[in-house]
């Protein structure tokens, strides 16, 4: 747990939602749903511990503690609930807070992201990464992952900022998530518990969390809505920010008071 909360954007009023970030970025990857959504909804996006404005934050070893500083910061913002929505790794700590704190989430969105644990070849990619970084920077990381987290159709200016947000975040940040997510348990068995009502929005073409493995989780779930953006990549939201957007105000607006 931290003293402080995590530093993260607060804008509108209304139900609040908590949307959680992807790797290796941070919150600037949730500006065009602040946008589309603060209108109606207060729409508040922490950086992980380790990354961005928290990079002086000491990295977290495990996604559970990242799910814990989530229910700090609803702590410090004297919410009781929130509806929390993940996109990948903030997917993961979406559904670690549906497990450790139950009693504090109204509804949960589930964007690109998979309930269950790393392979053992995705663990050892994790080993590469975290090498990668220490010898060549987040530049290789970034250029590395690029071709699995957007399509090669995504329009050049997508595929720069994504970039610039990669290329600054904390090394030490980064290596501590890239080991966070390659011990984190399956959460597969504990899909049936989650009794509120749930999101699972994937991008058609989504190389790392795709529309089959999504599905499978969305079945899993009691009381999910299941969407896909047509034409995106993994970062659905950056690549298709308006299908993304109105598949979420459907789902939002549909949730009631
Ligand atoms: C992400 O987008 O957060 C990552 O692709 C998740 C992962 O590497 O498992």
């Amino acid at each position: 747990m931290i003293n402080a909360p995590l530093p993260h954007d607060d804008a509108g009023t209304g139900a609040p939602l908590v949307l959680l970030h992807a790797f290796p970025l941070d919150a600037r990857i949730w500006e065009p749903q602040r946008a589309a959504l603060s209108g109606k909804y207060r729409v508040i996006a922490p950086d992980f511990a380790g990354f961005g404005r928290a990079r002086g934050i000491s990295g977290r070893a495990s996604i559970d503690a990242h799910a814990d500083d989530i229910a700090a910061l609803l702590d410090a913002l004297e919410l009781p609930k929130a509806t929390i929505i993940g996109l990948s790794m903030g997917g993961y700590v979406a559904l670690a807070f549906a497990r450790r704190h139950p009693e504090r989430l109204r509804a949960l969105g589930l964007a690109d992201t998979r309930p269950g644990p790393d392979s053992d070849e995705a663990k050892a990619a994790r080993e590469a990464s975290i090498a990668r970084v220490k010898s060549e920077g987040m530049g290789a990381v970034i250029d590395a992952l690029m071709p699995r987290l957007i399509t090669s159709a995504a329009a050049p200016e997508v595929r720069d900022r994504i970039r610039r947000m990669a290329i600054v975040q904390d090394h030490a940040g980064v290596i501590a998530a890239l080991g966070a997510m390659r011990d984190r348990p399956d959460q597969t068995p504990f899909l049936g518990a989650i009794d509120v009502p749930a999101l699972v929005i994937v991008g058609e073409h989504d190389a790392i969390t795709p529309p089959a493995d999504t599905a499978r989780m969305g079945q899993a779930l009691p009381r999910a809505t299941m969407e896909v953006v047509a034409g995106a990549g993994h970062l659905a939201n950056q690549e298709a920010p308006d299908a993304f957007n109105a598949a979420l105000l459907r789902w939002l607006d549909g949730l009631g008071a």
